[in-house]
């Protein structure tokens, strides 16, 4: 509540976040797994003195430096700018508890880049071992910026009993590393390195579909094979890992998952349900398409195939991180910050003082003029500014606690969800939201909604406007 809420039409902001991570999960995930599949592919091609394999995975480092350096680059802080709109509240606590961490993140960002910079422009300029070795030296710098991402991006999920328990007592420091080393973290670690790994050998696959087959047929079966077998320890190990990874999630929060199943029964699709079936069928189509389209017949291996590859394999992550996202609904940090920015244990002191008490989007008339007709009780409904002071005080409210995830007329639009709803209606579905009960049909994805009889009135008034079809 002490930012600004940022407004995106049709959209929302979180979908921003969103449309931006589904390049950058891919392209951060490469930047690891090629940086492991370059300098060993590099090593065996001088192991056997394979200069053809050698001339191929150079032009390969070329694509890599252009799509990691560049746009990997441009996503990643892309996120780091809608994040910082979207959930400042957020953002801003991970960056108090994490601040050595997200430094570490970029020193080793910066060298990151340097070395694989300097991998390219060292082909053929110094000897092979030492371009191996700048290979590798490349390839752990990158998994050692998952390393670190990795342990703030499972905090918000499972940030641990241990750091719970201090949460907001100005103690978290002595606790950061077991809000670092969280429960889903080395789960997580396994997942995402085998995901890196496997994405190193599927665009592999895609620079070995472009070589010509009638002209070096040996080196273009050679390629193909060895980078769809390097694909067969991720499909063995990720479901173990995922299972562990699951098994760590506490299990209020996995409950959202197995509600999304229990329902498929009742012929009900939730999203959880569809991101797991969009997961399976995506990584079976995957597997089948690389054993007969690309290990039976390498030769007739095209651009298109190795791109439905890729597309397959980004579907996979995509929904695995979307399952990831919804295990936490509706919170940001789990069991402790809402994703409208309020937090858990400030619920029932906004409940008795007041959402808009410590606002600072209030105006002083305005807090004066809102403290006047609260004093009135109900009788204030007669005073001719009642209406517009509530409806401006209202509004305040649903921008604060509703905007995060709602749109007016876009996505998740408020106007549509609330149409055909009367002024008794919203106070029942009000009041739902504020009790906030275990039984409520919208516990599991929606923050219970805070503040005074009188602010929750303001708010059901201001609800009234966007229910009435517009004018
Ligand atoms: C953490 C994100 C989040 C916040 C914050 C949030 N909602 Fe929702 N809301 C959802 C989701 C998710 C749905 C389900 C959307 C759907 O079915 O398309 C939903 C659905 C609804 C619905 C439709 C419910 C139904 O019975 O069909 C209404 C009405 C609604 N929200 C109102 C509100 C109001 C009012 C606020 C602010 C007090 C709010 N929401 C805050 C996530 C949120």
């Amino acid at each position: 509540m002490n930012y600004p809420v940022w407004e995106v039409p049709i959209i929302g902001s979180q979908l921003v976040i969103a449309i931006i991570a589904i390049f950058h999960v891919l392209i951060s995930h490469f930047a690891i797994g090629g940086g492991l599949y370059l300098p060993y592919a590099e090593m065996l091609a001088a192991r056997r003195g394979d200069r053809e394999w050698r001339a191929v995975i150079k032009k390969h480092s070329k694509f890599f430096l252009i799509l990691t350096g560049v746009f990997g680059t441009v996503t990643g802080v892309g996120i780091w700018f809608s994040i910082g709109l979207a959930n400042p509240e957020a953002t801003s606590t991970l960056i108090h508890y994490f601040v050595f961490a997200w430094a570490m993140e970029w020193v080793i960002f910066l060298v990151e880049l340097t070395t694989i910079a300097i991998y390219y422009y060292t082909w053929d300029r110094v000897s092979d071992a030492l371009h191996i070795a700048i290979g590798w030296l490349y390839g752990i710098v990158a998994w050692l910026t998952l390393v670190l991402i990795n342990g703030i991006l499972c905090f918000m999920l499972t940030p641990g009993t241990t750091w719970l328990a201090v949460a907001g007592s100005g103690q978290e420091i002595h606790v950061f590393w077991h809000a670092f080393f969280n429960p889903t973290y080395w789960p997580s670690l396994l997942i995402r390195t085998l995901i890196c790994i496997c994405l190193g050998g599927v665009f592999a696959l895609v620079t070995a579909s472009r070589i010509d087959g009638a002209a070096q047929p040996r080196l273009k079966t050679d390629l193909i094979r060895w980078s769809a077998r390097w694909l067969v320890p991720t499909f063995i190990l990720l479901p173990f890992a995922g299972a562990w990874y699951l098994w760590q999630v506490p299990a209020v929060q996995r409950h959202i998952l197995e509600l999304g199943f229990s329902t498929i029964g009742q012929g009900v699709f939730s999203v959880v349900t569809r991101m797991s079936l969009t997961l399976v069928l995506s990584v079976a189509t995957l597997l089948v398409i690389v054993y007969l389209l690309a290990y039976r017949n390498p030769l007739d291996f095209k651009l298109g195939a190795a791109i439905t590859i890729v597309v397959l394999a980004q579907a996979a992550i995509m929904s695995t991180e979307m399952v990831r996202e919804m295990l936490r609904k509706p919170f940001v940090i789990t069991q402790h910050m809402f994703s409208n920015g309020v937090r858990l244990r400030e619920v029932a002191a906004d409940n008795t003082a007041g959402y808009l008490a410590r606002s600072p989007w209030v105006r002083a008339a305005e807090r004066t003029a809102w403290a006047a007709l609260d004093a009135q009780g109900t009788a204030a409904t007669n005073a001719p500014d009642y209406k517009p002071q509530m409806l401006a005080r209202g509004e305040l409210m649903f921008r604060g606690q509703c905007m995060a995830c709602h749109t007016m007329n876009g996505y998740r639009a408020m106007r549509t969800l609330l149409a055909g709803r009367d002024h008794a209606g919203l106070g029942n579905l009000l009041k739902l939201l504020h009790e906030n009960k275990d039984d409520s049909p919208y516990h599991a994805f929606m923050p219970p909604l805070v503040g005074t009889t009188n602010e929750i009135a303001a708010l059901n008034l201001y609800l009234d406007t966007l229910a009435a079809p517009a004018k």
